[in-house]
C-alpha cells in the first residue's frame, strides 16, 4: 500500500515511516523541517527511510505548498506533522495556528480530492482533554493550553470532511510518548540529558504532575493498526503506565547510576496535571495493547541517548 506520513522527520513520524517500509509499504514522507528543535536532529531521524528505495522525501510546507504530487495514488495518510510543546504555544500563537489548522485543512482539501485514498489517520493528543486527562474518549474535551487548542480544531475540521465529504477520518490521541529520538525539548529527554552532564534539572510546580506514558513502538503499532479501524472513530493511545516527575527522575537515577540535581520553578500555565489513559477502546476494536514497561523503556532511551553523546564526543 502507498502511505503518505507528514511529519515525516520528527520524532514519531520516523518511527512510523520505519515501521511501515519494514512491513513492505512505499512511503511518501512530508517534511517543512521547521527549526522548532534542529534539522540536523531530524535529518538524522530519517537515515534509514532515505536510505530505502520505497521511501520518498517532499520537503514541503503543508501550510503553502502542491501537495499533489506527494498524494498521488496513496492509498492512506498518517497526518503527524505539527507544531507540538506546550509552552511555546503561549507566545508563537500564529506558527500553532498554521501549522496545526491551517495546515490540517489544506491537507483535508488535497486528500478529498484523492480518488485512491482509504484511511486518513489523524495524531491528536492527550492534551484535547485538558489538565485532568484521565479516561476514556468520552471525557469532555477542554484544552488548557493554546496547544490543544489548536489540535482540537484540527480534529473538528476532520470530522468536517467526515461528514460533509466521507473523508475516511480515524483520530488517535497520544499520551506522552517517549523513547529513543523523542524530541530534545521533551522532559524525559531533558532529564536524561541533565544526568548525562551533571545539570540541573528543572521540576515545574510540585512534581506531583502525573503522566500516562506510551512507549514509541507501541505508539506506531496503534498508528498502524489505525489502518482497519472503523471509519469515524476516535481512539486514546496509552501506555497503561503513570507515572510523577519524581517517579520518573528516581527510575532515570537508577538507570544511568547518577543524582539528579533538582531546581524547583513555578508551575507553568496549561500544564496539564494528570493524565492517564484508558485505552480499552482501541483494544477491543484492534487488538493493540501496549508491550513495552516503563522501566524498560525509558531504559531504552537512556542507551539511545547515551551512544548519540558518545557518537558526539568521538566527532
Ligand atoms: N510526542 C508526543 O508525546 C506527542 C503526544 C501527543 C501528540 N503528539 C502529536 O504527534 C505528532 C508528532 O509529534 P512529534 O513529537 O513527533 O513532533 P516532531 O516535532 O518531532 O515532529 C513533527 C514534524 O512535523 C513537521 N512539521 C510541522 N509543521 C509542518 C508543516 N507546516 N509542514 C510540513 N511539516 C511540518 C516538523 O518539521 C516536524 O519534523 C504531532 O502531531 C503531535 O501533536 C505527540
Amino acid at each position: 500500500m502507498k502511505c503518505l506520513v507528514t511529519g515525516a522527520a520528527g520524532f514519531i513520524g520516523s518511527h512510523l515511516c520505519e515501521r511501515l517500509l519494514q512491513s513492505g509499504h512505499a512511503v511518501a514522507g512530508i517534511d517543512a523541517f521547521i527549526p522548532y528543535y534542529p534539522r540536523a536532529v531530524k535529518e538524522a531521524n530519517l537515515a534509514g527511510p532515505r536510505n530505502h528505495p520505497d521511501f520518498t522525501l517532499f520537503t514541503s510546507d503543508l501550510r503553502d505548498s502542491d501537495l499533489a504530487p506527494a498524494l498521488d495514488g496513496v492509498e492512506a495518510v498518517f497526518h503527524l506533522a505539527a507544531m507540538p510543546g506546550l509552552p511555546r504555544s503561549w507566545t508563537d500563537f500564529a506558527l500553532y495556528e498554521g501549522c496545526n489548522v491551517a495546515a490540517t485543512q489544506r491537507l483535508l482539501e488535497a486528500a478529498r480530492q484523492t480518488p485512491t485514498l482509504r484511511r486518513f489517520v489523524y495524531a491528536s493528543t492527550s492534551s484535547v482533554y485538558g489538565r485532568y486527562g484521565s479516561g476514556d474518549e468520552t471525557l469532555p474535551t477542554r484544552p488548557s493550553s493554546p496547544y490543544g487548542v489548536t489540535k482540537l480544531a484540527a480534529e473538528h475540521l476532520c470530522r468536517a470532511y467526515a461528514e460533509e465529504h466521507g473523508l475516511p477520518v480515524v483520530v488517535l490521541r497520544y499520551f506522552s510518548v517517549y523513547g529513543p529520538r523523542q524530541r530534545p525539548d521533551m522532559g524525559y529527554h531533558k532529564f536524561i540529558h541533565a544526568l548525562l552532564h551533571g545539570d540541573e534539572i528543572a521540576v515545574f510546580g510540585d512534581g506531583l504532575q502525573t503522566r500516562g506514558n506510551t512507549y514509541i513502538d507501541d505508539c506506531t503499532a496503534a498508528t498502524m493498526a489505525a489502518l482497519e479501524a472503523p471509519v469515524g472513530e476516535v481512539y486514546n493511545v496509552g501506555g497503561g503506565e503513570t507515572a510523577s516527575v519524581w517517579d520518573i527522575l528516581g527510575k532515570l537515577e537508577t538507570i544511568l547510576g547518577r543524582r539528579a540535581v533538582v531546581r524547583r520553578e513555578p508551575a507553568r500555565a496549561g500544564d496539564q496535571r494528570f493524565t492517564a489513559a484508558d485505552a480499552g477502546k482501541l483494544t477491543r476494536h484492534l487488538g493493540w495493547t501496549p508491550a513495552v514497561g516503563l522501566d524498560d523503556g525509558l531504559a531504552r532511551q537512556a542507551a539511545w541517548q547515551q551512544a548519540q553523546q558518545g557518537r558526539r564526543l568521538a566527532a
